[in-house]
């Protein structure tokens, strides 16, 4: 039977125990080729479709459900059509959230391919900035953080019928949020004698105890996947650069293995992979004859659509893909073809510590789940084999599982929300995992300093500005910024500067161009740093009427910019629902750069006498992003955007303030600050 009901969830099927170690054995058919068959036999072939009426029943009579299933099964693309096609939650919509926004876009277009439909008309998505759904729209994906901010205008997802929380392994900080408000919509709609709303969990991972506590003991359906025996090679010996050992694996598998076997390597992040991806582009010229020729694609959340689509298209006979990815790879995409995974075993995540209030992003060891996820990714047409680049014994201490964002997050936008959505007492707000008391009261305490808070009579109240700043989907600090600029007479620029930084970079930077690319970008470059700079791209932008040529010309990415202005009427439109004057101050960037110190006065660098720079906040060493327009340059008091953890502590996105500035914004913060760090 391919659909079982467990209550409690099954022992880990893989365990590894030498050197060498087959996967489970369930030998299965290939799966089919999508170049071959038909969307229809293809959906008819998925692991997911022998379980459908089984499926249909059991989802028809539960409230609530978590399905766990392979990756690939076709959990994400078919259960909105059972559901669908079987009648269920037919009176309101069906919808299908998703941490990435690729993800939505891609699945919402592939199941509208699949229903035969127009793109936003029965099949839709919503993700941040872009809404292509319309009043017929019942099968809609959305990223989670846009069933979020919805909930914030209708806290019983009145609209919903059926919400699934999809991915829900990956434990975002949002999917996390909406377990909480999903499970309080279904019980208040009970309670109200209102249409009921279905709850479907669906994860890939096995580890779903939780999951199913969480939802009132949840029933667990359990799908079997068509898992292929995998080998697992582990290193010898630990290795000092992943990024060293996965070029060199890469390239014995190349030379040996059949030119139709692709490749996937696991790394970390955009520069890394385009790097490595130049690498093996200039290495695979240089190869004997008789090796195939390689076709590198690189694969990252950031990368434009259509070039992320890549992954998907057949390469030329005798030709080998080899995809460089980020853990986005890992659940979220699909790809066929691929026998050979590398996994570096690392992972750029965010990491936050609430004492000192410092949130980074850093490269680092991944969860066990993820490796065995990873691997997985090798066997789904047929054996494959998986070269991780650690030892066992490394691998042993590997987490468990991945700790939940929201315990490694800062959480001030979620606690706005939170009470934006008038949920009662926010520091004990129902959390499946539950974050610490210190995060919780340090995201409360940078609340209170935006001024977003307010205490009366022992509870926590949202204020008028914390009221506004909820309305935009943006991280306080930057709804903040905006609300201020009106002060400054400088809204139009800010929400330029916002708008562009909202996006994926807007800059091109072809390493084989550098040279170019340097000479292009000096006339825009500000010596008053990276939003001065972006800005004077921007305008620069619009003066030629967003013209590509010019886009080209100027290494500047044409769709990011096009995105960015889009971002940028939207945030424009709520200021001015908000009523707020919108002035340019025109050539007087003075005031923009008081009005970006008085939003982020949290985020400071100060320049030490050796030519260093800590941040006033913690005292914590960082550096100027080789990326910044500042790298050369070193003004006394600078605001970054974020902080960036790889060999180094590093700021991206800097513009120079002067220290006075910050004594007017938070005159007792900083009088704090300052005297703390002198002790
Ligand atoms: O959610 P789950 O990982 O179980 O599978 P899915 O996302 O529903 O994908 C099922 C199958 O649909 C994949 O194995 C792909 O063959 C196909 N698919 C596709 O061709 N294009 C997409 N954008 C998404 C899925
Ligand atoms: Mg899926």
């Amino acid at each position: 039977m391919m659909l079982q009901e467990h209550s409690s969830p099954p022992a880990k099927k893989y365990k590894p125990d030498s050197l060498l170690v087959s996967f489970s054995t369930k030998q299965n058919m290939l799966g089919s080729r999508k170049d071959t068959v038909s969307v229809e036999q293809q959906r008819r072939s998925l692991p997911i479709h022998q379980a459908r009426i089984q499926l249909i029943n059991q989802l028809r009579q539960l409230d609530c459900a978590v399905l766990i299933g392979e990756t690939g099964s076709g959990k994400t693309t078919q259960v909105p059509q059972y559901l669908f096609e079987a009648g269920i939650g037919r009176q309101g919509i069906v919808g299908i959230t998703q941490p990435r926004r690729v993800a939505a876009l891609s699945l919402a277009a592939r199941v509208a391919e699949e229903k035969k439909t127009e793109l936003g008309k029965l099949v839709g998505y919503t993700v941040r900035f872009e809404d292509a759904t319309s009043d017929e729209t019942k099968i809609k994906f959305l990223t989670d953080g846009m069933l979020l901010r919805e909930a914030i205008g209708d806290p019983l997802l009145r609209r919903y019928s059926v919400v699934i929380l999809d991915e829900a392994h990956e434990r975002t900080v949002h999917t996390d949020v909406l377990f909480g408000v999903v499970k309080a919509a279904q019980r208040k709609r009970k309670d109200l004698d209102k249409p009921p709303l279905k709850v479907l969990i669906m994860s890939a991972t096995v580890d779903v105890d939780l999951f199913s506590q969480y939802f009132n003991k949840a029933p667990v359906l359990y799908l079997e996947g068509r898992q292929h025996p995998i080998q697992i090679f582990y290193t010898k010996q630990p290795q000092s650069d992943y990024l060293h050992a996965a070029l060199v694996s890469l390239f014995q598998i190349h030379q040996e293995a059949e030119a139709a076997h692709d490749i996937l390597a696991f790394l970390t992040g955009q520069e890394e992979i385009e790097a490595m991806a130049k690498t093996c582009r200039d290495i695979s010229k240089h190869l004997p004859d008789g090796c195939p020729q390689m076709v590198v694609v690189p694969l990252y959340a950031s990368l434009p659509p259509t070039q992320q689509l890549r992954v998907f298209q057949s390469v030329p006979k005798g030709c080998r893909k080899v995809i460089l990815s980020t853990n986005i790879a890992e659940t979220s995409i699909t790809i066929s073809g691929i026998k050979y995974v590398i996994d570096t075993g690392m992972v750029k995540a965010k990491k936050y510590n609430p004492e000192s209030g410092l949130e980074v992003l850093a490269v680092q060891r991944v969860a066990k789940a993820q490796a065995w996820q990873r691997s997985g990714r090798a066997g789904r047409e047929d054996s494959g084999i998986c070269y991780r680049l650690y030892t066992e014994e490394e691998f042993e201490k590997f987490d468990s599982m991945t700790v939940p964002e929201i315990q490694r997050c800062n959480l001030a936008g979620v606690m706005l929300h939170l009470m934006a959505m008038r949920i009662p007492n926010v520091m004990t707000f129902d959390f499946m995992s539950k974050p610490s008391p210190n995060a919780i009261q340090a995201a409360v305490d940078q609340l209170d300093l935006l001024g977003a808070v307010d205490r009366k009579d022992g509870q926590l109240l949202l204020t008028a500005l914390g009221r506004k700043m909820a309305a935009f989907p943006l991280e306080p600090k930057f709804s903040k910024t905006i609300l201020l600029s009106s002060e400054f007479h400088c809204a139009e620029e800010i929400l330029t500067i916002i708008a562009v930084l909202s996006v994926d970079s807007v800059l091109y930077n072809p390493p084989t161009k550098r040279e170019d690319v340097q000479s292009a970008r000096k006339k825009f470059i500000s010596s008053e740093g990276d939003h001065m700079t972006l800005l004077n791209i921007y305008r620069a932008f619009k003066n030629v009427s967003r013209n590509k040529e010019w886009c080209r010309e100027n290494f500047v990415n044409n769709r990011n910019m096009m995105l960015a202005s889009e971002v940028r009427s939207q945030l424009r439109d709520i200021c001015l629902k908000l009523g707020m004057p919108l002035e340019s101050s025109r050539m007087d960037t003075g005031n923009i750069r008081r009005c970006l110190a008085h939003g982020l006065f949290m985020h400071v660098a100060e320049l030490q006498l050796d030519g260093t720079y800590v941040t006033l906040d913690t005292h914590q060493p960082v550096a100027i992003h080789p990326s910044s327009v500042l790298f050369h340059c070193k003004p006394a008091y600078v605001i970054y955007n974020e902080l960036l953890h790889t060999s180094k502590c590093y700021m991206r996105d800097l513009c120079v303030i002067d220290s006075e500035w910050l004594y007017e914004t938070a005159p007792d913060y900083f009088r704090r600050k300052l005297k703390s760090n002198k002790n």
